[in-house]
């Protein structure tokens, strides 16, 4: 139930003096989290408006300018807070699908009125969020007479941590943001692509993004003159301006999640809370499921996407995947390929099969099995004939009973010139999944904009790459991925929603690049299950690799939609654990990975139910297992637990167990 109550009425401040010290300054305005925690203070100094953030009475940010730069004239100085209202909110709502069913929504709100002294008299409002785990605050250009048509410039906001903090990031312009995170400290860094992970020496665990992205630039961040003191940096048009909108508009909210450990992290709801509740009324057609594909055979060379002997989308190696998919309770097949236009990457038809690709018999057989053919769209970046096509392709898609869409835009610029994250590509992105919507479309986005939690808004947007995901360790000149790189994503990448990283290889041997394989155990790849969280779930090697290993039973029975989620460890770089309840049973999945070191973990069972048993089946690396040596070995054992067990649990070199905890 919606609880919303004014706190104090308005105060209305005739004139604000200027102070040279923000700290000190009397007038600034505060607002603290519902558990009085953190502390939001806002105010004007001689060089503009500031915030600055504490915690426990210790800084977590320093005073931080606030502001925007349009084409002609910067929004910050000469300005006056001319009123300041407060409220608050507890409520808790239910997503379609996610790591919980309930999801609470309580913070402290400020809203602060700013006008120009000048005879502009142009006028904005911060709107500022204060949760327990954090904070968000956005711009608010109301209609006026003297702001219509605008150009953004730039945002003049800042995040100033008072230290050097150690932080793991990727670089603005990381193309599709497929990179490797990297620990150093915030001054080393050239400039960063939100989210951007923080382990303060006092032990806080920090990360900076953005919630509601829609119709404005991605937000990125730089260190100034190499300090700890973060600037924003919106991805430009490529003419040089940042945004174009006209008022009324809001920006995004700037966020900041403020957490005692780094699985506190992955429990914030803070960004999805900052966007709007869904938009779809009948949902019923959006289902969470667990699909498998004709996919990583084209990655490792064994077939191809155009025509030819090796075509992966031949209609009878369609079947062969959906008879699989079929005995196996698959959701769906997705099939790469299926359309004209993989000979040169430019002239993609998203209604015309290859004439090996029988739609109407594939289709007609999925039915009958009771799975579904997942749909595919690479562009090639190319948007604006996508977008000339794109009703078109979705009615034939839905002709034939498809419901989820894999798009795609592998190229340097979109239409050769707007980058993914500007402005152009979150208009483009948001398009396609509004019209995927009102075909009831689901969409798993590869090479999308960063994810800032419109899945709530849109819960069609199912799941998305924006990773470094397990493809290249099929064809990455660098060898692959390193055995840490998964113990760092779920917290960073990981924070801004569902990621397609698409686990579940069984067979380590590259024969296309010997150098290049997956740097895991195949425990690991079980436990990956759990913890690279994604509605949508693949289990990405070649079905003749699945065949007749036992451990392939923790993949079919691992559900992908959840009522709760634990984080009993983690270290990140190291080692993380993670426990989900099923939503449709009593039952908890587990998983837990390491990094290139092996070492002995002491799991909790503390989130069981208590006085109740359960049988716990476990999938953990074998004898002599090694994800360099030996990544095959896995043991499969069962014992009974109960909410007193501690489990202990031992984990290869790059190694994993993965656990099914049944209720008895
Ligand atoms: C890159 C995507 O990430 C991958 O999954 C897909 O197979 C290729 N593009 C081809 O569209």
């Amino acid at each position: 139930m919606k609880k919303f109550i004014i706190r104090f009425l308005s105060v209305f401040l005739l004139l604000l003096g200027t102070a040279n010290v923000f700290s000190q300054n009397p007038k600034n305005y505060s607002v603290k989290s519902p558990d009085a925690k953190l502390n939001f203070e806002i105010g004007i100094s001689e060089t503009g408006l500031y915030y600055q953030v504490s915690k426990n009475g210790k800084l977590v940010l320093a005073p931080s300018l606030l502001g925007l730069k349009l084409k002609n004239s910067e929004i910050h100085k000469n300005i006056e807070i001319k009123e300041v209202k407060y409220a608050e909110a507890d409520d808790t709502w239910q997503p379609i699908w996610g790591e919980e069913t309930q999801i609470r929504n309580q913070y402290h709100q400020m809203l602060v009125y700013v006008q120009e002294k000048t005879n502009l008299k142009r006028k904005f409002i911060v709107n500022i969020k204060v949760f327990n785990d954090g904070f968000g605050f956005r711009y608010e250009f109301p209609e006026q007479k003297n702001m219509k048509d605008i150009v953004i410039m730039d945002e003049l906001t800042e995040f100033n941590f008072p230290e050097d903090h150690q932080a793991w990031s990727i670089p603005y312009q990381t193309e599709f943001y497929e990179g490797l995170f990297k620990k150093e400290p915030l001054s080393k860094k050239d400039t960063i692509s939100t989210p951007v992970t923080i382990e303060t020496k006092s032990g806080q665990f920090l990360a900076l993004h953005e919630a509601n992205l829609t119709d404005y630039a991605a937000m990125n961040v730089y260190p100034d003159k190499k300090s700890s003191h973060l600037k924003v940096y919106l991805t430009p048009w490529s003419t040089g301006e940042k945004v174009f909108t006209k008022t009324p508009f809001q920006t995004p909210w700037r966020t900041l999640i403020i957490a005692d450990s780094a699985g506190d992290l992955l429990l914030s709801r803070l960004m999805l809370n900052l966007n709007d509740p869904n938009t779809i009324k009948d949902a019923s057609w959006i289902k969470p499921g667990r699909y498998i594909g004709i996919w990583w055979g084209m990655h490792m060379k064994k077939y191809t996407w155009e025509p030819g002997p090796n075509h992966g989308a031949k209609t009878e190696n369609v079947l062969r995947y959906i008879d699989f998919a079929a005995s196996h309770k698959f959701a769906g097949v997705l099939v790469e390929g299926w359309n004209i236009g993989w000979e040169d990457w430019k002239s993609f038809e998203f209604d015309k099969p290859y004439p090996d690709f029988d739609i109407k018999k594939i289709t007609d057989y999925a039915k009958q099995k009771n799975v579904e053919l997942i749909g595919h769209h690479e562009t090639g970046g190319n948007t604006l004939k996508y977008e000339s096509q794109l009703k078109d392709a979705f009615k034939l898609y839905r002709k034939y009973g498809v419901t989820t869409v894999k798009t795609g835009y592998v190229g340097g610029l979109l239409d050769g010139k707007e980058q993914h994250s500007g402005q152009y590509g979150v208009r483009h992105y948001r398009k396609v999944i509004e019209t995927a919507a009102q075909y009831k479309i689901m969409i798993d986005n590869h090479e999308p904009v960063m994810p800032s939690g419109l899945q709530r808004t849109f819960p069609n947007l199912m799941t998305q790459e924006g990773v470094r995901g397990q493809e290249w360790d099929a064809w990455s000149k660098d060898g692959g991925n390193p055995a840490e790189h998964t113990t760092i994503i779920p917290f960073t990448r990981g924070l801004a929603g569902p990621i397609d990283f698409t686990p579940g290889t069984f067979n380590f041997t590259n024969t296309a690049l010997p150098d290049t394989k997956v740097h895991t155990t195949l425990a690991k790849q079980l436990a990956l299950s759990v913890i690279m969280y994604s509605p949508l779930q693949m289990a990405s090697d070649m079905i003749e690799n699945y065949e007749n290993n036992p451990a392939f039973e923790f993949i079919t029975s691992c559900p992908v939609n959840w009522s709760k989620t634990v984080v009993p460890n983690a270290k990140i770089g190291e080692y993380v654990t993670i426990a989900r309840k099923d939503k449709d049973s009593e039952n908890w999945y587990l998983g837990s990975i390491t990094n290139a070191d092996s070492r002995q973990l002491n799991v909790p069972l503390n989130f069981l139910n208590k006085n109740v048993k359960y049988k716990a089946k476990i999938f953990k690396d074998g004898k002599d297992a090694d994800f360099e040596k030996n990544p095959y070995p896995v043991e499969i054992l069962e014992m009974e637990v109960n909410s007193d067990t501690v489990l202990p649990i031992s984990l290869a070199r790059s190694g994993g167990t993965a656990v099914i905890l049944v209720k008895l």
